[in-house]
C-alpha cells in the first residue's frame, strides 16, 4: 500500500496525503469536515473523529492520495476482489482492486487499490491524473468505443498491471471490468487504453498517438 506523501499523526492513525496525486474530488471534505478542512493549518486534523470513520472516508478518495496505516488493530483498508476501471466523462480513468502501474522498463512506480490515471494527454504527473484535463478542456462523454478489451492468459493472477507505453498507450494486464459513464460494462483481461486524448475510438487507443506525436 502507497504510503507516499505528507504523514499527519491522529490517535493509533497516520494519515498520508500525496498532493500530486489530489485532484480535489472533495470525497474527503465532504465526509468528514472536522478532520479534513482545506482552510485549517495543517487541513488534516486525524485526531477529529473516530479512526473507523476516518478510514472509510480515505477509502472514498478516488485517486489513491489519501492513505493511512493504523497502530490501534483495526483493519488495514481491504483490497477489492475484482478489479474496476470508470472511465470519467471528460476527466480520468478511475482504477479500483489488486493494481500495480509499472514504468515503460517495468519497474514499480506504486501498488494501490485507488488510482486516478491521465487519459487527455495533458497531466504533468503522467500517468497519474492532476486535473489538467479541465485546463485544456479535454471532451469525452466517457462512453465505451468499439472492441478494444480481449481475453487475459488463462493463467494470470488477479492482480491488475497497468504500464504506459512510452509515447503510447497505457496496456492492461489481468483480469478487470471496464466501465464507461453510461454504465456499459465490458470484462477482459487485456486492453490498450488511450492516454494522448486524440484517439478516435476512446477510451481505446486507435493509434492516434503516432499521428499527434505524443510525448509521454
Ligand atoms: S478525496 Fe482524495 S482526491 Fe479528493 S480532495 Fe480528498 S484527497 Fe484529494
Ligand atoms: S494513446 Fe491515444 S491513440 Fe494511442
Amino acid at each position: 500500500m502507497s504510503t507516499q506523501g505528507k504523514a499527519y499523526e491522529g490517535d493509533d492513525i497516520t494519515v498520508y496525503y500525496d498532493i500530486k496525486r489530489c485532484i480535489h474530488a472533495a470525497e474527503c471534505v465532504r465526509g468528514l469536515p472536522e478532520v479534513f478542512d482545506p482552510d485549517r493549518r495543517p487541513w488534516i486534523d486525524a485526531t477529529q473523529d473516530e479512526n473507523d470513520a476516518l478510514a472509510e472516508v480515505i477509502h472514498r478518495c478516488p485517486t489513491g492520495a489519501l492513505h493511512y496505516t493504523r497502530t490501534d488493530g483495526g483493519a488495514e483498508e481491504p483490497t477489492p476482489d475484482h478489479n474496476t476501471i470508470q472511465v470519467g466523462p471528460d476527466g480520468p480513468l478511475y482504477v479500483r482492486g489488486d493494481v500495480e502501474v509499472v514504468t515503460p522498463e517495468g519497474s514499480t512506480i506504486v501498488e494501490d487499490t485507488r488510482i486516478a490515471l491521465c487519459r487527455c494527454g495533458a497531466s504533468k504527473h503522467k500517468p497519474f491524473c492532476d486535473n489538467s484535463h479541465k485546463n485544456i478542456e479535454f471532451a469525452h462523454d466517457g462512453r465505451l468505443g468499439a472492441g478494444g478489451v480481449k481475453e487475459g492468459a488463462d493463467d494470470a493472477g488477479p492482480g491488475l498491471r497497468i504500464q504506459p507505453a512510452e509515447n503510447g498507450p497505457l496496456l492492461l494486464q489481468g483480469p478487470f471490468t471496464l466501465t464507461g459513464a453510461d454504465d456499459e460494462t465490458r470484462d477482459g483481461g487485456t486492453a490498450a487504453l488511450c492516454r494522448c486524448g486524440a484517439s478516435a475510438n476512446k477510451p481505446f487507443c486507435d493509434g492516434s498517438h503516432r499521428d499527434v506525436g505524443f510525448d509521454g
